[in-house]
């Protein structure tokens, strides 16, 4: 189980948490004076002050100047939820490319304000202490590294990801383990050992642009199930859909779903893996976002709930740690020897220097309290872009409300067009994800996926409200 040590404040935040969550605090009630709470738990005013502007930030708690702070009021502006999504009618053919590559030349653009990109803002990240164990392994033992590695990876770095595993409650052996660039590889892998061209593979709707890319490029055709914007997928249309056809995977996200932010619950999953068992069709997860949850628990993934019978585990650290270090992996279960054998086929091995960086940084042990510092962030900023968005967008926007990870999904008007919103954006100088490329048959056309992964500070507030305005002058015309 994932139970890191939390700082004094933390602690004193989550047990705020707790106690409005079970009613004890109700919205609009005054909590005691920070001195006395520093009195009542034997810590000091300066830490009960922390914890107090942490939960300020996230909107749970408000200050007033003179008075002290106030648990807030269940807030009557608060947007409505998108809508949860259409059953497609049948599998369709993915066509996304073109818009995939133009979209991520805009999202690297470091001139518009980066409220598109799908990577944490570098200065989130430990670059500086993963360049120095980069430095220090090539210094070191540049010669020894500059061959090619077992094929499954630098084998500390399996070690790790397997110890790592034991916290949601999976046993994973390293020899378990294949090193990949990034998740995106892990995913063509797992998809390239379950289907051959022209089959179907059922997906949550709207989904990762990426992986619809890589359905395209491998010939796969997409299943889109309706998706809760906060429960993830109808597993009831799943069911009818496997009654009907054949599907050869099932690919899902294990939290967090990008855009959505959707996650199943527990007995959901469970329900679903014993629906695909029946079928005996396998289960590709993508766990990239499953470290960045806000609440106390990590959600399970799915493997640590069927024990990896019929499910193939994917991952990185590129939403966490190291992007650009292109480390991601898999674990395949009963299909580790055809995903092995398609790694070897296509780039034999990943670079070396790059899992040993991770390996050191993990052996230090710093990597969980690095974790509680980004989720705090992106917990905040997923706060701040909300109430920016409330304040700034059509009062008709929905908004989802992601418990992990680090967008936002909006749902404008059926009319609205986001891909207008997006070239007046541009023209702006702002950058966004319009809706249509979430989707295998360029469904979600008035919606738009806003990135909190920045640090905040006033070219985002701006960016965001600047965005809200020109959705309203749209919806007008
Ligand atoms: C859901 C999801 N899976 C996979 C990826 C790609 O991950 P990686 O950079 O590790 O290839 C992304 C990136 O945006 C993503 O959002």
């Amino acid at each position: 189980m994932d139970t890191p040590t939390l700082h004094r404040y933390e602690q004193l935040a989550e047990l705020i948490l707790g106690m409005i969550e079970n009613g004890a605090l109700a919205p609009g009630m005054r909590l005691p004076s920070v001195r006395t709470v520093s009195e009542q738990h034997g810590i000091s005013v300066s830490t009960v002050l922390q914890a107090f502007r942490m939960l300020e930030d996230r909107g749970v708690l408000v200050a007033r100047p003179q008075s002290g702070f106030y648990v807030a009021a269940a807030r009557s502006g608060a947007l409505a939820l998108p809508s949860t999504s259409r059953a497609s009618t049948k599998a369709s053919t993915v066509s996304i490319s073109g818009a995939v590559a133009a979209l991520i030349e805009h999202a690297s653009n470091p001139a518009l304000v980066p409220l598109g990109c799908a990577v944490p803002d570098a200065d989130l990240l430990q670059s500086t202490r993963l360049d120095s164990a980069l430095a220090r392994a090539a210094r070191q033992h540049g010669s020894r590294y500059n061959v090619y590695c077992p094929p499954r990876g630098e084998p500390r770095l399996r070690r790790e990801i397997a110890k790592r595993a034991m916290r949601f409650g999976h046993a994973l052996s390293p020899d378990d383990v294949l090193v990949t660039g990034g998740c995106t590889e892990a995913l063509t892998l797992a998809l390239g050992a379950v289907a051959g061209p022209g089959d179907t593979v059922a997906i949550e709707s709207p989904t990762y642009m990426g992986l619809l890319h890589t359905l395209e490029v491998l010939g796969l055709k997409a299943f889109e199930l309706p998706t809760d914007p906060q429960h993830g997928i109808d597993v009831d249309a799943l069911a009818r859909l496997l009654e009907r056809e054949p599907v050869a995977a099932c690919v899902l996200s294990s939290s967090f779903n990008n855009p959505l932010g959707s996650t199943m619950a527990e007995a959901g999953k469970r329900s679903l893996l014993a629906l695909l068992a029946r079928h005996a069709v396998p289960l590709i997860e993508d766990d990239v976002y499953g470290d960045i949850y806000f609440s106390r628990e990590r959600p399970k993934p799915f493997i640590a709930l069927d024990g990896g019978a019929n499910t193939i585990y994917c991952s990185s650290f590129s939403k966490s740690l190291a992007p650009g270090y292109r480390v991601g992996w898999i674990a395949a279960g009963a299909y580790a020897k055809p995903v092995l054998e398609r790694k070897l086929a296509f780039s034999l091995c990943c670079a070396v220097l790059p899992q040993v960086a991770i390996a050191d940084f993990l052996e230090t042990g710093a990597y969980e309290a690095h974790l509680r510092g980004i989720r705090r962030m992106f917990a905040e900023n997923v706060a701040r872009m909300t109430r920016a968005i409330e304040a700034s967008f059509p009062a008709e926007t929905k908004v989802s409300r992601p418990a992990g990870g680090f967008f936002l999904w909006l749902e404008l008007p059926k009319h609205f067009d986001s891909r207008a919103l997006f070239d007046k954006a541009l023209e702006q100088g702002i950058c966004f994800v319009p809706g249509d490329v979430f989707s295998a048959s360029r469904r979600f056309r008035n919606c738009l996926r806003l990135s909190a992964a920045h640090v905040w500070d006033d070219r985002i507030e701006d960016g965001v409200r600047r965005l809200g305005r020109l959705a309203q002058a749209l919806l007008a015309c």
